[in-house]
């Protein structure tokens, strides 16, 4: 081989080599990095590189996968398509949970609560620090979930937790241990969970309307998900920029529908102490 050939063979196995690491990060291998929690059958990852995993719920069981290894902050993109038409009673999860058997565990959660046809989602969020939760807000979505995929994220870093939609942020709940809240969670690493589960004992209208076992299996899908959680990953320092926060104040003003923070009836007493600080 001459000099000309050997570079030409360079540049094509650098080529290759960062459509590869291009292709990993878009979308990486539910095989390798998630095993099922329950429902057997019910969990099929499928596509060429394990990229797809669908969740179904049928009379039986429902189904759920969870990551094999643990994470101390992160940010983990998952790619979701919900249960479509009449979802009522069924919940779509994905969310971060550390070790439920100390009795002190740390959760961020995103819950999706189905609804009959042609109306909404509600997304639930709530975090939970040494067994505690409490910390409440829902939205609607401005697009209906469950006609294409969508981009959730949760960003995990020391000073915030972020909820966000294709970039779009509907929460931040930050470490406010600097003015002596000490709920935050920060020191108990996490896995990523998923599920799909029956509970129309809650979950829509609150509890008045019931799943529509005719409709079963339902299904929900999960795609090209990302966790970076890499040493000088941009999640570290991930914040509000000026645009992001006017995203954040407009998903406030016309898509919230619940906040633990402004619900008096509840908190006559007092409210968590990080309510007085939470105005972003
Ligand atoms: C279902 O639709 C009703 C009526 O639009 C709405 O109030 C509710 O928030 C929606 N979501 C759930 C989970 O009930």
């Amino acid at each position: 081989m001459g000099m000309h050939d050997q570079l030409l063979v360079l540049k094509v196995v650098v080529a290759v080599a960062l459509m590869v690491s291009a292709t990993a990060y878009a979308a990486g291998n539910f095989n390798t990095e998630f095993e099922s929690t329950f429902g057997g059958p019910r969990v099929r990852v499928s596509g060429p590189g394990g990229q797809q995993l669908a969740l179904t719920l049928d009379r039986g069981s429902g189904s759920g996968f969870k990551s094999k290894r643990e994470y101390l902050f992160g940010r983990i993109d998952m790619q979701m398509k919900f249960v479509a038409g009449n979802s009522a009673g069924t919940v779509t999860t994905f969310y971060l949970s550390s070790d439920q058997s100390t009795g002190r565990h740390d959760e961020i959660d995103f819950e999706f609560l189905g609804n009959v046809s042609g109306q909404p989602y509600t997304i639930h969020t709530n975090v939970f620090s040494q067994g505690q939760g409490n910390r409440e807000q829902q939205f609607h979505l401005w697009f209906d979930p469950s006609q294409n995929f969508h981009t959730y994220s949760i960003v995990w870093n020391p000073k915030l937790i972020m909820f966000l939609v294709d970039e779009t942020p509907l929460r931040v709940f930050r470490n406010y241990e600097n003015k002596g809240i000490t709920f935050f969670p920060k020191v108990q690493p996490q896995r990523i969970f998923a599920s799909l589960w029956n509970a129309d004992d809650w979950a829509t209208q609150g509890g008045r309307v019931k799943t529509d076992w005719s409709k079963a299996p339902f299904t929900a899908y999960y795609r090209n998900f990302n966790i970076d959680n890499s040493i000088n990953g941009k999640w570290k320092t991930h914040d509000l920029n000026p645009y992001s926060r006017m995203r954040l104040r407009w998903v406030q003003k016309n898509y919230m529908i619940y906040n633990y923070c402004t619900d008096w009836k509840r908190f006559s007493q007092a409210f968590p102490p990080e309510c007085k600080h939470a105005i972003e």
